[in-house]
């Protein structure tokens, strides 16, 4: 989603138009804007495209000096009219725009509808502004009910707020979803992204976690939620707006990766609610598969070879995955007991379609894992899990893809739950709680990031490459392999490192890289041995392996260390080093990254 607020001598409609158009390729399903016009508060939200909402506007004559305004991806509830940013409290006084989802808005909610308050969309965000307004019975200035507000809120966010009360003021806060200022002469802007307001100034100021603050045109203060000040700096961004639609990265694809930690915490808080089995998930109702086959494509097909070990390990539902254009014509034995679970990230691929209607011919329950709101997919399955990746631009999947595992690993563990085979699903949450830290230790590193840059500099004029790993990590060596040949177009391979010795293992010779992937976990040992094979036939050893593998570090050529981490959850870290090594290898080649050719993003044709 993007945020857009302004405060100044310019017409705020026109301004805060114009910056969510700026920020339409983040998210477009509805749109909105609130602006105080005469001291009255006036909302406006359209569904679609942010054209039909600019069109409503400009029938009227509305003159503003404040408003606020959001282009929406949906999260909770469709993408309707009512649905669509800003949401107002019971009096209609108070406007609040927010993009990140607040976790605890089901109880929240629950709390103010027994306090009197009437909710109009389904959205998380309204309850922000109905329990501003019930700060406001106990508090008198506008920003201190602001914040008592917001530390009663849990989950990510990057909330504006605007007031009749005070209608020359923005109010802001943020965690986990990113805010920013813009500073200009006598006016003053915030913005999820900066690309908003970038044609406006280019002095901006970045909000951190747990910071709130007011902002008039000209002044602002920021504080901490204990109220104490914080200073913060302004800093001048020399970025094209081609530059900053990417936030600075030189393509979509790298920003997409570097999103990974926040895009796999939202995925685990959006999917709270049904985790720990005490309910069903919606759609599903009592249903206890018997059976799971997973259908898929491309990098959410490695997605569903990563959840088969998660069905079958921690639920012990026998599981099969298979590619959605072959699921078709092999004329599979589905029934009532089974659950189709279709990955897609787009919702539109043609072949997951028509395998899921092909299963939902014979009577099987469908469950789709979405990464788009309102998507083919989501329309016709019984049920519908998000991933909470935020809208994927470059080609090759990346935050999709740990999203996905996210998910699947959450389900996993539901369905265990359900069949009383595990009874404490916090730990399992725990676990996986830690991936976005330890994604982030990894992807913060500078050091790390030039090992990636160097060995892809080396090889980045190969011809072939190997990827190899086990259990888990075999689909993150077919992963890594297929994100090389996407957007370098350099011929690699996949193969589960026990397998390679009946075949592959022809191919290796002293011009040959081969990847592996050789993490702790159950099958370390064997690959030790696999690597040995490697080695001795002269091959040239990359591995990504943890600090604690000496072994493996002594018999590789070049390894990337990545943080240790459960073995089943491993899959989310380790393929980040191979994300990156195929984008610096292709970026070196000078190829467009974004968009390789031959490639689409959503496949809609069988
Ligand atoms: C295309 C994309 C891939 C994607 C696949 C499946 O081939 O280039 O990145 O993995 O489609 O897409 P879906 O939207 O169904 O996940």
């Amino acid at each position: 989603c993007g945020i857009v607020g302004y405060v100044g001598k310019d017409n705020a409609k026109n301004v805060v138009i114009d910056g969510l158009k700026r920020l339409e390729y983040r998210g477009y399903d509805s749109a909105g804007i609130a602006l105080i016009v005469n001291g009255k508060l006036q909302v406006f939200k359209k569904s679609g495209k942010i054209r039909n909402l600019e069109r409503e506007l400009n029938k009227l004559n509305v003159f503003s000096n404040i408003g606020i305004g959001h282009t929406r991806w949906a999260t909770h509830g469709d993408p309707t009219d009512i649905n669509a940013h800003p949401h107002t409290d019971c009096t209609k006084t108070v406007a609040v725009v927010h993009n990140g989802i607040i976790e605890n808005h089901s109880s929240l909610k629950e709390r103010l509808i027994k306090e009197g308050h009437r909710f109009t969309s389904e959205t998380d965000t309204e309850v922000i502004a109905h329990l501003i307004e019930e700060k406001l019975k106990k508090h008198d200035h506008f920003f201190e009910a602001f914040t008592q507000a917001v530390k009663e809120l849990k989950g990510s966010y990057a909330i504006v707020a605007i007031t009749e009360k005070e209608p020359d003021k923005l109010f802001v806060a943020r965690k986990d979803s990113p805010l920013v200022l813009g500073i200009g002469d006598e006016e003053t802007f915030v913005a999820s992204d900066i690309p908003a307001f970038l044609s406006y100034t280019n002095k901006v100021v970045f909000l951190e976690n747990g910071e709130v603050g007011v902002i008039t045109p000209t002044y602002f203060k920021i504080f901490d939620l204990q109220g104490k000040e914080r200073k913060k700096e302004i800093t001048t961004i020399n970025w094209s707006l081609a530059q900053a639609e990417k936030a600075g990265y030189k393509h979509f694809m790298l920003k997409e990766i570097y999103e990974q930690p926040r895009a796999v915490a939202d995925t685990i808080s959006g999917n709270l609610p049904w985790f720990r089995g005490e309910m069903p998930i919606k759609g599903l109702g009592n249903f206890k598969p018997e059976r799971i086959q997973i259908v898929a494509c491309g990098t959410s097909y490695y997605a569903g070879l990563v959840g088969k070990f998660y069905f079958e390990n921690f639920a012990r539902i026998p599981t099969e995955v298979d590619y959605a254009s072959e699921y078709r014509y092999r004329n599979p034995v589905v029934n009532e007991n089974t659950l189709i679970i279709a990955i897609t990230q787009s919702g539109e691929t043609a072949d997951t379609l028509a395998a899921m209607r092909l299963a939902k011919e014979r009577k099987a329950k469908v469950l789709t894992v979405c990464n788009v709101i309102g998507s083919s997919a989501t329309r016709e399955s019984d049920a519908v899990l998000y991933t909470y990746a935020g809208p994927e631009i470059s080609v090759a999947s990346t935050k999709a893809f740990t999203t996905q595992l996210t998910v699947l690993y959450l389900l996993s563990i539901h369905f265990a739950v359900r069949k009383n085979l595990i009874s404490n699903p916090d730990i399992y949450l725990e676990k996986i709680s830690e991936i976005p830290s330890l994604m982030e230790q990894f992807l913060e590193e500078e050091k790390k990031k030039q090992e990636v840059k160097n060995l892809a500099d080396r090889f980045h004029k190969v011809s072939n490459a190997l990827y190899l790993g086990r259990h888990v990590n075999y689909p993150i060596a077919l992963e890594g392999a297929l994100k090389l040949k996407e957007i370098s177009y350099i011929h690699a391979e996949g193969y589960p490192a026990g397998e390679m010795k009946h075949g592959p293992i022809a191919l290796i010779d002293e011009n040959m890289p081969v990847v592996t992937i050789a993490t702790k976990g159950r099958v370390y040992e064997k690959i030790l041995s696999n690597l040995a094979e490697v080695k001795s036939r002269k091959g040239i050893t990359i591995t990504v392996t943890n600090e604690s593998c000496k072994e493996v570090i002594e018999n590789s050529d070049f390894s990337i260390i990545v943080p240790e981490t459960d073995e089943f959850l491993s899959p989310l870290i380790n393929v980040i080093p191979l994300q990156l090594l195929a984008y610096y290898i292709a970026d070196f080649l000078g190829y467009d990254v974004d968009q390789p050719r031959n490639l689409a993003k959503s496949v809609t044709v069988e």
